[in-house]
């Protein structure tokens, strides 16, 4: 294997050196989460630091979240990119979008704006070339639909990136259509073929988490 594995504890001490802020703040946004039944299928901590940072590079101002959840990703990047800006967060199920809601109260994160509905029909009523960060992190299957719109949202020079990548650690298993995770992994080794071979994605797989593609635009 080319590279360093990333064992348990290789991953708490990049977490206890480098993301422990992130740490805190998952920590903190899962009570309401954890007692409202909801699945804990938010970015890593040391992705949610990784993401902080390249926001901070790339000076962003305007971000979008595709798949809010509890509202983790959007606060991660709404303290980042900090209070002039805004994170545009979408999320179709009301018990996760009224957590979330709850959540950013609660840490007084004015500019995250949540939108509830179906992300697509979301997007498509937002404002070309605005954003200069999109994360696709909602259902797998629209994955490609979603980054068509994303194409269009994001502003040249910007940066689209999809979670999710390495599938669920099956990315390149040999896969049964009775496997629970078929469609899912079949969309995303899709949406990965797809994303590597665009003409207008200049293109990486980060194995953060459970791996990030991420494509600057232009
Ligand atoms: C993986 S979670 C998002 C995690 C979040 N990005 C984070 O790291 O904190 C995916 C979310 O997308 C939402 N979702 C799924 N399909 C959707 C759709 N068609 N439109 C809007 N939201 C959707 C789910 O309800 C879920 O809350």
């Amino acid at each position: 294997m080319k590279g360093t594995p990333l064992t348990e504890a290789t991953y708490e001490y990049i977490v206890t050196h480098f993301a422990a802020g992130e740490r805190s703040l998952l920590e903190r946004m899962s009570v309401r989460a954890t007692a409202a039944g909801m699945p804990m299928i938010n970015i890593s901590e040391d992705q949610a630091k990784f993401i902080a940072f390249f926001l901070k590079a790339i000076k962003a101002k305007q971000a979008l979240d595709v798949g809010t959840l509890f509202g983790y990703s959007a606060a991660i990047m709404a303290r980042a990119m900090g209070t002039d800006s805004e994170v545009v967060s979408l999320e179709f199920n009301e018990k996760h979008a009224n957590v979330a809601r709850e959540n950013i109260e609660t840490l007084h994160l004015r500019n995250i704006n949540l939108k509830i509905g179906p992300a697509i029909e979301t997007m498509k009523l937002l404002r070309r070339e605005s954003f200069d960060f999109i994360l696709i992190d909602a259902d797998k299957p629209n994955y490609l639909k979603y980054l068509n719109e994303a194409l269009r949202l994001i502003r040249p020079g910007g940066v689209i990136a999809g979670d999710n990548a390495m599938a669920f650690g099956k990315l390149t298993d040999k896969i049964s259509k009775s496997d629970p995770d078929f469609a899912n992994i079949t969309a995303i080794r899709g949406f990965n073929e797809t994303f590597s071979n665009h003409k207008s994605l200049f293109g990486t797989l980060i194995p953060v988490g459970d791996g990030m593609v991420m494509g600057v635009v232009g």
